[in-house]
């Protein structure tokens, strides 16, 4: 874990409520898709934990996308670049790549699809066949679709009212795909669980819970695990199919 002040390069809106921030700074603590950083913003106790994007190694640039749902991420919204952010980088364990299979799919749901963008592309270039799983509940909260494609990486648009791809739940394109051999996934809990239920292979899965301290201290993000309990913001957000107590 790292502590760093990081200047705001950009903060667009790309859907309703949805924005995407590029922020300059020491990178060096991420290291793995899957992480996520914690901001500290004026005004709050609590830092706000959001997934690690994507990461630009030869600019220092790490990427968020946010959905403003409160006090906090309004405030981001809000943000300009030229501000400067307090980040604690490299929280959490993120995906372990090498446990994918040759056919793998990477599964986001909502607020929960950013992080799968570094993890498809880490996959697409570790040589392994990646297809992307999208779901939103309507068209105008699709987002990413242009970025996986211009990325090279296949990707299955669902929306919950069908005005958009496949007409239902992430589970309704897992139904047209061919079987996977392994999945990393994140997403709000339901979609977790019925990704969990609708696939036989292995796969991981990582847990966008609340959180207090972010970094281990507090143990207000425990869960219980096959293996025990476990604090979701240092001994995950990821945890693998076979430890997860539903
Ligand atoms: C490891 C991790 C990674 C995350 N990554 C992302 C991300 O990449 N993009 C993103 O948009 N959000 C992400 N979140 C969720 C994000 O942290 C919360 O939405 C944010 O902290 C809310 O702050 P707020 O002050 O705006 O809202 P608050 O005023 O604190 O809460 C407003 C509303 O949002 C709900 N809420 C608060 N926290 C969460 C949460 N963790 N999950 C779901 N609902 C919540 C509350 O129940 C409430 O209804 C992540 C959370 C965790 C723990
Ligand atoms: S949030 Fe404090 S231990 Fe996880």
């Amino acid at each position: 874990m790292k502590q760093g002040l990081f200047e705001i390069k950009e903060n667009i809106r790309i859907a309703p409520d949805m924005y995407e921030m590029a922020l300059q700074g020491d990178i060096s603590a991420i290291t793995v898709p899957g992480q996520f950083v914690n901001i500290a913003l004026d005004g709050f106790y609590l830092r706000r934990p959001i997934s690690v994007h994507d990461v630009d190694r030869s600019l220092g640039i790490l990427r968020i996308i946010y959905k403003a749902v409160g006090k906090g991420t309004d405030a981001m919204a809000c943000m300009t670049p030229g501000g400067m952010l307090d980040v604690l980088t490299g929280l959490g364990n993120g995906f372990d790549i090498q446990r994918a299979g040759e056919n793998t799919l990477v599964i986001g749901g909502g607020a929960g699809a950013p992080p799968m963008f570094w993890t498809a592309k880490a996959l697409r270039d570790s040589g392994r066949n990646v297809t992307a799983v999208l779901g939103f509940n309507t068209a105008k909260e699709v987002i990413l679709q242009q970025k996986f494609e211009a990325a090279g990486i296949p990707v299955v648009i669902t929306t919950a009212d069908g005005s958009a791809g496949i007409k239902g739940f992430v589970t309704a394109a897992l139904a047209a795909l061919p079987a996977p051999d392994y999945t990393f996934s994140c997403g709000p809990e339901p979609m977790l669980r019925a990704v969990y239920d609708a696939t036989a292979c292995g796969g991981q899965f990582s847990f966008e819970e609340r959180m207090g301290c972010g970094f281990g201290a507090c143990m207000g993000c425990s869960c219980e695990t096959k293996y025990g309990t476990k604090r979701i913001c240092k001994d995950g957000p990821v945890l693998e199919k076979e430890e997860i107590r539903w």
